[in-house]
């Protein structure tokens, strides 16, 4: 079926053929943003499953589209209400470049999405990958996609051996890829190799007995699977701690925004202090009372990051200018209520340490209306 060229199989028509087979009969068909050629609807879904499961994204995908019907009412929002909207998805970059593509659209494009892949690629947040599905679930363009997912699925079936770190051996892929492409039916095609990277060709436990190209699969025959794809460079991980001023003050708490890089870039989050005697002296002589709360580590991409909260509640007579005072290490910052709060971009670990320790533990409305589950 496939003749060796060059160390990789050529592979058929049988591959696409076979794809686009198999996801009529077996692949994804009932999910939101398919049955739809709008790229809003197309764009901000395949956005959200970057990094992202299907069933976490259910959920954010309709309540966003409620608020947001269309790219006008996306690019007119505040940024803190989009990211309030993604909070929880994780991966803020995300939710801000998002935002600033709905108002390139606008403004450089007259609210229409551009319908070619390279003219997509130019919007924030927008790769080639992307751009690719796009183009082809919208347009029907005859382009490659290559997310992780299909990575996997194509230098497995090739026995693709070459190093994914280096930018050659990952435009070699693409080139791979583009030669692949049937010469019709690019949306079953484009939608098979994701599912099928999805479901039957997984990270460590392929089914590779359901696949519908197992006897095209260098990796199947030489039963080296999870050898596929190579990538040499490694996320080095790192570990990080802080403590985190949970300060009260009636029925306020002060947030401030963190910086527009980093980590939670662009959310409402608590005052940090790199060490315990950094924050002892800084809150020195502050009238009210002080409670460790239980530290936890919450696990990002590159980073450990261990939080040890302290609440600290200011007494309710103190005056507006004492207040004021306290917190004036943090031009950023605002007093919020807990309504407000919940109801502001961030965290999930914030949000959740916010309703697990609330008086009197009632659910909040905006928690109801989340559908944030106890901690
Ligand atoms: N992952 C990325 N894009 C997807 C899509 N259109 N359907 C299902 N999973 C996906």
């Amino acid at each position: 079926m496939s003749v060796r060229k060059e160390g990789l199989p050529v592979l058929t028509d049988a591959f696409s053929t076979r794809i686009v087979e198999w996801q009529q009969r077996h692949g994804r068909h009932g999910l939101p943003w398919q049955h739809t050629r709008d790229p809003y609807r197309v764009w901000l879904s395949e956005i959200m499953l970057q990094q992202t499961q299907v069933t976490t994204v259910l959920t954010y995908y309709e309540r966003f589209l409620q608020r947001f019907p269309d790219v006008t009412a996306l690019a007119a929002a505040s940024q803190d209400e989009v990211l309030a909207l993604w909070s929880g998805l994780g991966y803020y970059s995300r939710a801000r470049n998002l935002h600033r593509c709905a108002q390139a659209v606008v403004s450089q494009h007259g609210g229409q999405f551009p319908r070619s892949s390279e003219q997509l690629q130019g919007l924030p947040g927008i790769g080639r990958s992307t751009a690719a599905a796009v183009a082809a679930f919208c347009f029907g363009e005859r382009v490659a996609i290559l997310d992780g997912n299909v990575k996997r699925v194509l230098t497995r079936v090739l026995g693709f051996a070459g190093d994914l770190a280096q930018a050659v051996q990952e435009r070699a892929l693409w080139g791979q890829a583009t030669a692949l492409l049937p010469d019709r039916g690019i949306e079953p095609y484009t939608q098979g190799l994701m599912d099928l990277g999805a479901t039957l060709c997984s990270v460590r436990a392929p089914q590779c007995l359901l696949c519908p190209v197992r006897d095209l699969c260098v990796a199947a025959a030489t039963q080296t699977q999870t050898k596929f794809p190579v990538k040499t460079r490694k996320l080095k991980r790192s570990k990080r701690e802080h403590l985190w001023l949970w300060l009260c003050w009636r029925d306020r708490v002060w947030l401030v925004q963190r910086p527009d890089q980093g980590v939670w870039a662009g959310l409402w989050s608590l005052p940090e202090f790199e060490t315990a005697p950094g924050f002892e002296q800084h809150s020195a002589g502050w009238p009210g009372q002080a409670d460790r709360l239980p530290p936890f580590t919450h696990v990002l991409t590159h980073l450990d990051w261990t939080l040890h909260p302290v609440r600290w509640t200011l007494p309710a007579d103190l005056e507006e200018a004492q207040a004021a005072a306290l917190v004036s290490a943090w031009p950023t910052g605002r007093w919020f209520t807990q309504a407000e709060a919940l109801a502001a971009g961030l965290p999930a670990p914030l949000r959740k340490l916010l309703l697990s320790r609330r008086p009197g533990g009632a659910l909040s409305r905006a928690r109801r209306a989340r559908g944030v589950g106890s901690v």
